[in-house]
């Protein structure tokens, strides 16, 4: 079983006259910036030239800098830019700049996990890794409450790098609800399997394998869209409340029949040795070499992906219901 830290396991006092950079102010670092700061810790913040959150951050009371400028200021400096982006950020503006013994933080193991960015041995390293999105981490502080995060310690040069990893995480509020501790390797390489083969990948080729099952049988697509796309939520809620027995004894008896006898002939052995498949694949460093070059390339691949998947008639045929759903905002995804 993991080993969870809480509050009474943390001193905040560690980051006490200790000034934290959060380089990035996006779905994290709004919430990690503020979080900190209401907990009493000195943040500054570290923005690209030209980005569009330096406003943001100026407006909610930070000092903002160039990345370069932070890490000459910052004891701890937290990286909370995009993570194919933050090799080259601690290459050419934070390690030239930072002082010798800084602490060096992340959000998830990536960039150090696979060698992108490879710190002296004489800086502690660690994650703080929230597993919410940053506006829950930010609401839920407002509210007194928290979201649970993950911690890990790479490097341990100072002896202390443990504790300075649990007061931030105190300090953004995950304290609240449980600090599970983990490694850079089970974390970014948990994190990338799941969001592959079950939430991003898995699912969205399940909902629409599903669909196209029907449309291609003659069956209307709007009401293809009900069974194996718009549902999806109302099963996912019952098996986020209460797991999956939950969700069982919540859905018909029917329902639950054609889940013990239909469930395993879709993830078969055919779609488990898929997924053993992936995972080495993440762990022997195949998939993160792929998209490190597929960015550097300026991401050919995905781009012609993102436009054949955009022009989907699940999509079109998602358009049209969903504006038959006033309680629905209007959401339409810009180009990316
Ligand atoms: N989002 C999540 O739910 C979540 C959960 C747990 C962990 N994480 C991890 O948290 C980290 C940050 O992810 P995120 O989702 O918060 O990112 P994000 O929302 O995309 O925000 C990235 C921020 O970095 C800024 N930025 C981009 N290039 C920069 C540069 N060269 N120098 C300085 N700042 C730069 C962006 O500025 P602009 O606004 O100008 O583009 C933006 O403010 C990642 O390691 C991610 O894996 C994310």
């Amino acid at each position: 079983m993991a080993k969870v830290y809480y509050d009474m396991d943390a001193n905040l006092k560690v980051l006490s006259g200790k000034t934290v950079a959060v380089i990035g102010y996006g779905s994290q670092g709004h919430a990690h910036a503020q979080n900190l700061k209401e907990s009493g810790v000195t943040v500054i913040v570290a923005l690209h030239e030209g980005s569009k959150s330096r406003e943001t951050a100026r407006n909610d009371g930070f000092e903002v800098f160039s990345p370069a400028e932070a890490a000459k200021r910052a004891d701890i400096i937290m990286f909370l830019v995009p993570d194919h982006i933050q090799a080259d950020v601690y290459n050419r503006e934070v390690a030239p700049n930072m002082k010798e013994d800084a602490v060096l933080a992340f959000a998830h193991g990536f960039a150090v996990h696979f060698g992108q960015v490879t710190p002296s041995k004489k800086n502690d390293v660690f994650m703080i890794a929230p597993k919410g999105p940053g506006h829950i981490v930010r609401r839920m502080y407002e509210e007194g409450k928290g979201v649970p995060a993950l911690v890990a310690v790479y490097q341990n040069a100072s002896g202390r790098a443990m504790e300075i990893a649990l007061a931030y995480g105190v300090g953004i509020g995950a304290g609240r609800a449980g600090i599970l501790e983990t490694t850079f390797k089970e974390e970014t390489e948990s994190d990338l399997f799941g969001e592959q083969a079950v939430l991003c990948g898995g699912l969205c080729e399940l909902i629409k394998a599903g669909f196209y099952t029907l449309v291609e049988a003659g069956y209307q697509p709007e009401v293809a869209y009900f069974e194996c796309l718009h549902e999806v939520k109302l099963i996912v809620d019952l098996i986020f409340e209460g797991g999956l027995s939950w969700m069982r004894y919540s859905v018909s008896d029917t329902a639950k029949y054609g889940d013990a006898v239909s469930g395993r002939r879709v993830i078969d052995d055919a779609a488990r040795a898929n997924m053993r498949k992936i995972l080495s694949e993440i762990q022997d460093g195949t998939f993160a070499k792929d998209w490190i070059l597929e960015n550097r390339a300026g991401r050919p691949r995905m781009k012609k992906w993102v436009a054949a998947e955009r022009d989907q008639l699940i999509e079109s045929v998602g358009r049209d219901l969903r504006s038959m759903m006033p309680w629905l905002a209007k959401k339409e995804a810009p180009e990316y």
